[in-house]
């Protein structure tokens, strides 16, 4: 790889879900940049240079050996990769605070910040600093003065661009974004450095896709896109609660109240509850910064958001207990899924970690099946070791247990031979399906109980 031929040298220090596909599709779609992406985990690191990246996601080995050796660089070498950079994007993680002030709710920002300051350290000329992480309205400017503050008459100038892809789908998403987001300062320098980040994605996203604000609005658009997304699914999850009591079909609600344009088709899947690292988070963020503002109704209204997720995970564990006769203590249930989505290994909030540890609190015996999220499953739950199997054939799985729930929308697991499956279950066989992906009628005439979510229950007890 000759340097000297590059137009731009990018770095991205982070390499998780974010940056290293983000990173993985700029190099793709753009052989004049030389892309560096940096972390502190040399694991990680090594893991991107193989064949066995660190990440489960649909077709990104593809495009990371695309441009690999050729201008997609995985490194450890943090500061001389700052030192060569023109350009600088941040995706290092900010989970919610678990101490101090804030605790419970406000992002965790030392990892933003440490960066920023090993940034000012090795850094020898002016850059661009993105923000690509997701954090709390303002920090750009607080950054800022930590960047700004560095003794050496050096510029950095901080903009925002927020990344939107959703796990399963992250390539799909960055290829054919329904927006791109920058948000630099209002001045001459703000305004320069923002043409050169347009001018990055106007590589391969058409311009009118692009969209640029001020910095402020867009650090808060990506808490608010969140916010918004989970909010609909708490929707039609508090709606499902009242359709099982009345016999109404929250897939057919959804269906009817989704055909108004107004409302739109998507995000009004009932289920389990969402997971991921990202929803609650920012939820929880927001709630806070509006807290911090003296804005408790809009605070409350918001955290109702993450209320009815814990509620209608709690339900689905008390459906479980009730329908079983109220005791499940000593029963094998089955869980087919533990990735908080479908086509992703991340466990990271996934419902299937709550359901499995309120399972545990009845002295149930919890089996474990996924595709792609064993792993993690396993390092979730580390400190049950001898309480749980973990089982990656989910027919041997659902072996002697007198329940099967489904906890994440695989795609294989629409496919399952049932009448083979319940010839090995104890009877009378139940089976929860968290995601409404099952035929319940079929299912019900090989011989289950079957019950969705929002829906009547099919049983056979009279
Ligand atoms: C993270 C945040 O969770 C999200 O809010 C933000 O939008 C983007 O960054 P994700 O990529 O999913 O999302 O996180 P993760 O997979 O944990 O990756 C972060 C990486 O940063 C890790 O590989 C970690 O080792 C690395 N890191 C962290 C550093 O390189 N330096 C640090 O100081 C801290
Ligand atoms: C989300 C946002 O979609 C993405 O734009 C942002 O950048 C990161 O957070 P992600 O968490 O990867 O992406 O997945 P998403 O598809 O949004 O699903 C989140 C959770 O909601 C999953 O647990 C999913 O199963 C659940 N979900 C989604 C539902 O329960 N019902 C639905 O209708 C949709």
């Amino acid at each position: 790889m000759n340097e000297q031929t590059f137009q731009k040298k990018i770095l991205c220090i982070g390499a998780g879900y974010v940056g290293g596909p983000t990173m993985a599709m700029i190099a793709a779609k753009c052989p004049q940049y030389l892309v560096t992406i940096v972390d502190i985990n040399a694991e990680r690191i090594q893991a991107w240079q193989s064949d066995d990246l660190p990440i489960f996601e649909p077709g990104l080995l593809e495009l990371v050996k695309q441009a690999r050796g050729r201008n997609l660089v995985f490194s450890t070498e943090i500061e001389e990769n700052i030192r060569q950079a023109d350009i600088i994007f941040v995706s290092v993680n900010t989970p919610t605070k678990t101490f101090g002030e804030g605790a419970g709710k406000c992002a965790d920002l030392q990892y933003w910040e440490k960066t920023a300051r090993s940034i000012v350290k090795a850094a020898e000329s002016d850059k661009i600093i993105i923000e690509k992480s997701t954090l709390p309205v303002r920090t750009a400017g607080a950054m800022a003065r930590i960047l700004n503050s560095n003794g050496k008459g050096l510029h950095f100038e901080v903009l925002s661009n927020p990344e939107f892809l959703a796990e399963g789908t992250a390539i799909a998403d960055l290829q054919s974004p329904d927006r791109v987001l920058i948000g630099s300062r209002e001045n001459e320098s703000g305004r320069q450095a923002r043409d050169q980040i347009v001018e990055i994605y106007a590589n391969w996203v058409p311009k009118e896709r692009i969209i640029t604000s001020n910095v402020w609005s867009s650090e808060l658009s990506k808490l608010v896109a969140n916010a918004f997304l989970a909010q609909r699914i708490s929707s039609i999850n508090s709606i499902s609660a009242l359709c099982e009591k009345t016999e109404a079909d929250v897939q057919e609600v959804a269906y009817a109240i989704g055909r108004d344009s107004r409302i739109g088709s998507c995000f009004l899947n009932a289920s389990v509850g969402f997971g991921g690292s990202c929803f609650k988070k920012d939820i929880l963020n927001l709630v806070y910064i509006c807290e911090s503002y003296g804005l408790t109704e809009v605070a409350e209204y918001w955290e109702n958001v993450v209320k009815i997720n814990e509620y209608q995970e709690q339900r689905f564990v008390q459906n479980i207990l009730h329908s079983m006769f109220n005791t499940i203590a000593g029963k094998r249930i089955a869980l087919l899924g533990f990735a908080f989505k479908a086509d992703t290994g991340d466990t990271r909030e996934s419902p299937a970690i709550y359901v499995t540890r309120m399972l545990l609190d009845e002295h149930a015996h919890v089996v474990i099946s996924d595709p792609q999220a064993l792993k993690n499953a396993k390092s979730d739950l580390r400190d049950c070791p001898d309480l749980v199997e973990y089982e990656a054939d989910p027919y041997r799985a659902a072996r002697h247990c007198h329940a099967i729930a489904i906890m994440t929308e695989w795609k294989e697991y629409t496919r399952l031979d049932y009448a083979s499956i319940y010839a090995q279950m104890e009877k009378p066989a139940f089976l929860f399906d968290g995601r409404n992906i099952l035929d319940h009628r079929e299912l019900f005439e090989i011989g289950f109980n079957v019950y969705p979510i929002g829906k009547t229950p099919l049983t056979h007890f009279t």
